[in-house]
């Protein structure tokens, strides 16, 4: 039994779709979750600079605020940096990926599936190396039909809280053109703030593909490796949240809230090291 916290951390708010699947599951458990605002949007950066920032914020909630686990609630830093923080440090790490593949190919039943995520999430070939791991190969033994599409200014729409209304819907509709000419019959939002938009996503879709998230499956793998590991908090009361911006507290509140929901009412400032080019930490 262990009461230590769960951190968890995405680019911006993306990765509230994952607390909001680990309270759900988990509510006993307290959660620090850190959002970096200030250096958002992740996707069109180097994988070399998302890893350093993800070495970072991972260091401030393990040595910081002693977190038990880690979940890297962000894609893009799940392809950039989730084997080297695996490495780094000592605490289990989580990543989106192979728990949002499992969530797809259990649900595809032609087996032409899609993955849409951000240009570094894409480019890295995180997803295509994830589907082989499988061999391919769905839950049923049919082979795996991939189509990967990069959603280039997605994650923006959500962090200015635009998640509805028709510039986001013609957007959406250009940048799916891939994914629907494939004839997927399910696609999986290969980005945390994809959920926020799953309302136009279905729309442009149409009502015969599913739409998979992979929060719920992240929040299956966190109780798994918390039980097997005997770290799962002894208290039966409801957990606690920390949140954590690397922007400003009051703007992070603001639209946390609307997204999120009214219980993230207050949050903490934290001023990322500065690192000049080439210096590691
Ligand atoms: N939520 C992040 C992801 O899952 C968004 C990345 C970004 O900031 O571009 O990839």
């Amino acid at each position: 039994m262990d009461d230590r916290p769960i951190g968890m951390f995405d680019s911006g708010f993306g990765g509230l779709t994952v607390a909001r699947a680990l309270i759900d599951l988990l509510p006993c458990e307290d959660l620090v979750y850190l959002g970096d605002t200030a250096r958002y949007p992740y996707g069109p950066r180097s994988l070399d600079e998302v890893r350093e920032f993800a070495s970072q914020i991972t260091h401030k909630l393990v040595e910081e605020n002693a977190v038990k686990l880690v979940v890297v609630a962000c894609n893009t830093a799940t392809a950039a940096a989730l084997d080297t923080l695996r490495y780094q440090f000592d605490v289990p790490l989580v990543g989106v990926i192979d728990p949002g593949v499992r969530a797809l190919l259990s649900v595809t039943e032609t087996g032409r599936v899609g993955v849409i995520g951000t240009v570094g999430t894409i480019g890295s070939g995180a997803y295509q190396r994830a589907v082989g791991r499988r061999r391919s190969l769905t839950q049923t033994g049919r082979p795996v039909d991939l189509t990967c599409a990069a959603c280039p200014g997605l994650v923006e729409l959500v962090e200015r809280g635009e998640t509805s209304g028709d510039a986001a819907l013609v957007l959406v509709e250009r940048l799916l053109a891939p994914v629907r000419a494939a004839g997927v019959d399910s696609l999986l939002l290969g980005c945390t703030h994809y959920p926020y938009l799953a309302r136009i996503i279905g729309e442009v879709m149409g009502p015969d593909v599913v739409l998979v998230s992979s929060a719920d499956e992240t929040a299956f793998e966190v109780r798994g490796i918390l039980s097997e590991a005997g770290l799962r908090s002894r208290t039966t009361s409801a957990g606690s949240q920390r949140w954590i911006s690397s922007g400003e507290a009051s703007a992070f509140v603001r639209l946390g809230q609307h997204l999120f929901g009214p219980e993230l009412d207050q949050a903490e400032h934290w001023g990322p090291p500065l690192v000049c080019k080439g210096e590691r930490q």
